[in-house]
Parts: structure tokens; sequence; C-alpha cells
């Protein structure tokens, strides 16, 4: 359904709306017209950077293909109707222009004053007739298979929720996980897919977070003066936990990072954005240390709201060993995230199971839905004092106003606290 194209080279004009158009004949011609597809055009040196990274050749190439799905038989579609999603392709503009130059050469001709324009035109149209059909088929769908499905009904117990026997069923039978290679390249790419998400939906995505004080305490304006308190908002998007906040209690002055770049120039043109109250920058919490922004056992209060989902399951420790280090002894963590069995969580097709609790949604974004019991061992493990701590699932409404439904939302929610004294 969805064409997603995206020019990140300058070097050649390109005509995009005949680009589309010709992509779009070309899946409709195959009857794939209600598949989705990404299309990317690179530079020589990017696509150079892909080739080594996915298959291991240092040299650039003309055309990459990634399908959605792999191990391929050519003709055969998804037998379900699933994830209808071809894959990526990237095509290498200067290579382009380059066998473009040659044959001119070749010809004889004196210039190639028209090359934009034929570039645009023909050789673009020369580029997509040559992606083979195979490179964007489908196998067959493997939500059938119904091996290691673990029939206890006990599995489904959950404090929070019953589940009906349709939603057990439907739990039961998806079992198959995207491949290793599909999983690495969404991890390789979680940056570039949060900033494209940001990209395509602005600032328009989240609504400001205007329930925080009502839910931790630790954001209510103090009784007595103790100066400025320090948040730090981690993968804060493009502000909405921030800006009610500010606004309201002059004492606070917020670091906000994220990992998309793109979230963080929203933040920076917000009008409510002041620079002497607040510092936002870009950081990948699960590599970057904080502390080369955010002085050592400097923060009052963390928020980490919908983040810890978003990271990759190994690697959700690293992130909040490497908060622990910027807060005050004694200082919290405040945490929001997807809770097990949550109304997403029960709404994947088969086809988006990265791992147990874990799923990839259509852009290419994660979400990990998080047992109570999952959060303490990690905020244990990050060295948090649990005896301090809470934990525990709440269970929300949010309006679908697209699609006219109330759904009913399971969260966890926390506090943790930094140990007083090591
Ligand atoms: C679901 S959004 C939540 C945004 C914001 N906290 C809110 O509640 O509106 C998840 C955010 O986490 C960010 N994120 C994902 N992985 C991250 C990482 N490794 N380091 C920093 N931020 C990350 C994403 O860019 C995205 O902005």
């Amino acid at each position: 359904m969805t064409l997603l194209f995206e020019n990140l080279q300058k070097g050649i004009h390109i005509n995009t709306k005949l680009l589309k158009l010709h992509i779009n004949v070309i899946r409709r011609l195959f009857g794939l017209k209600s598949y989705d597809l990404s299309v990317t055009c690179l530079t020589n040196h990017e696509i150079a950077k892909l080739n080594a990274q996915y298959r291991g050749k240092k040299e650039p190439t003309d055309v990459l293909a990634f399908p959605f799905y792999e191990n391929i038989k050519p003709g055969v579609l998804p037998s379900s109707t699933d994830v209808l999603d071809l894959g990526d392709i990237y095509l290498d503009m200067d290579e382009k222009l380059q066998s473009h130059r040659e044959n001119c050469e070749s010809k004889n001709e004196n210039s190639c004053s028209n090359i934009k324009e034929d570039i645009k035109e023909k050789d673009l149209d020369a580029k997509m007739n040559n992606i083979s059909f195979t490179d964007m088929q489908c196998v067959k769908d493997e939500s059938g298979e119904t091996s290691g499905n673990d029939k206890s009904d006990e599995k489904y117990c959950h404090p929070a929720r019953k589940l009906s026997e349709a939603e057990i069923t439907k739990l039961q039978k998806d079992v198959t996980c995207v491949s290793d290679f599909k999983r690495n390249k969404l991890e390789k790419e979680a940056q570039k897919n949060w900033d494209l998400f940001y990209k395509r939906n602005t600032t328009k995505f989240f609504k400001d977070r205007h329930w925080t004080k009502r839910e931790f305490d630790e954001l209510c304006p103090m009784d007595v003066q103790t100066g400025r308190r320090t948040v730090l908002e981690v993968g804060c998007g493009v502000g909405n936990f921030i800006w009610p906040l500010l606004q309201e209690d002059q004492s606070l002055f917020f670091y906000a990072c994220d990992f998309s770049p793109r979230a963080v120039q929203f933040v920076k043109d917000n009008p409510n954005f002041d620079p002497s109250r607040c510092c936002a920058f870009q950081c990948d919490l699960t590599s970057d240390d904080l502390r080369v922004t955010v002085p050592h056992d400097s923060v009052d209060v963390v928020s980490m709201i919908f983040v810890l989902s978003a990271i990759h399951p190994q690697k959700m420790e690293s992130a909040l060993s490497n908060i622990i280090k910027v807060m005050k002894p004694g200082g919290s963590l405040l945490f929001r995230d997807y809770g097990l069995y949550d109304y997403a969580m029960l709404r994947f097709a088969p086809g988006h199971k990265l791992s147990e609790n874990f799923y990839v949604r259509q852009d290419g974004t994660r979400a990990y839905y998080f047992t109570t019991d999952k959060v303490l061992e990690l905020a244990g493990n990050s060295g948090f004092d649990l005896l301090e701590s809470q934990c525990e699932y709440i269970q929300r409404e949010t309006i679908n106003k697209k699609e006219d439904l109330c759904v009913p939302r399971i969260f966890v929610q926390g506090k943790f606290v930094k140990p007083r004294s090591t």
C-alpha cells in the first residue's frame, strides 16, 4: 500500500513524481499493489557502506534489495494477508550518473548537457526495470506453524487483564519470529526508523503529557524552596512530557535527550524551549555516555516514558546503567511503559514478532511489552534500590479517534530509587 520513498543524495536531481509513478506501475503490473515498499536513492559512498554491512562486499553496487521475507521462492506470495511488505530497495545514483557519462562518450557525444533530464526520465526507468521480480517475492507465510506452542493457559494469566479464548489462541499461534537478518537490520536501523517516524509524524503524534504530576509526586512543585531541581527526560521525542512542567514550575531545569536528531530539533524549535532552562541533545542511551553532557550524580529526577520498550532487550540494562550514573544518590527514575497483553500487543498480526514479548511495528520501530517482574529485574541489575522502589500494572483507556474506539491499555508504572550510599 505505502510507498516510502526517500532521496538521501543531492548530487543528482530526481524527478521523484515520475519515479514513484514508475514504481507504482511496476507494483500494479505484478499484482503487488497492496504491498508496502521502501525505495531509497543513495550516493555511491552510502551504498558501499550498506553493501559492506549486509553483504560483506566493500565496493558500491548499483542496486541493493532486501526482501521483507527471506528464503523466497519466485512466484510465491504470502498465503495470508498479514504483512504485505516487499522490503527495501536502495539505488546508487552516482553509479547511474557514471554509466550515463560512459554511454555518452561511447556514442561520441560532445556533451551530456541533458544529463539531468535523461537520468531522471530514462535511466531511472531502466533502473527500475532492472530490479528483478524475484528480488521482490515473498515467502509463504508460516504463521500456521504450531510447533513449540505452550498449550497451557496458565502462561496467559495476568493480574491486570483476563484474556479471552480468542486472544489466547492468537498468542499461542504467533510463535514464528522474524529472521535473524531482519532482526539485525532493525537493530542497526533503529535510529533511522525513529528519525523517519518523526519525519512522517512531525510533532503531531504524541500529545502533551498532562497527567505526569497526578501520577508522580516527585514532579509536583515543592512546598519549601529547594532551589533549582534538575530533571532528565530520556527518549524525550518532541518534548510532550516537558512542556507542561516547564511552564508550571519555574524551579525545574530540564535535560532532554533522544535517539532521533529530528526529534531533538523539534524540541529546540518549540516556542516553549528556553535554553536557560532546558538543554536538548541527541544521544543513544545504550552506547553514548550521558555524562558527556549531564554531570555525574547531578539529576534529581529522571523520566523514562515509553522509551525502554523501544530498546533491544539485551541493551535495556546498559541504558539503565547509563542513566543511574548521572542521578543524585536518593534520586528517582520515573517509569511508564507498555505492559504485557496491552491492547497494542494483542493487535500484532503474525510476522511482527521479534522475540518473546518484543514486536516490530509496520514502520520498523519496535515495542517490548513488560511484566512488572521484568522491569524490577532490569532495575535491580542496573543498581537501583529495590527496597525503596515501586512497580505496578496500571490500566488506562485511550481513545483511538481514527477508528472511533476506546481501548483498554495496560502499562507498567514504577519509581526506581538510586541508593543513597554505595
Ligand atoms: C514511544 S517514543 C516516546 C517519546 C516520549 N517519551 C513521549 O512519551 O512522548 C520512544 C522514544 O524513544 C526514543 N529512543 C528509542 N531508542 C532510543 C535510544 N537507544 N536512546 C535514546 N532514545 C531512544 C525514540 O527516538 C522515541 O523518541
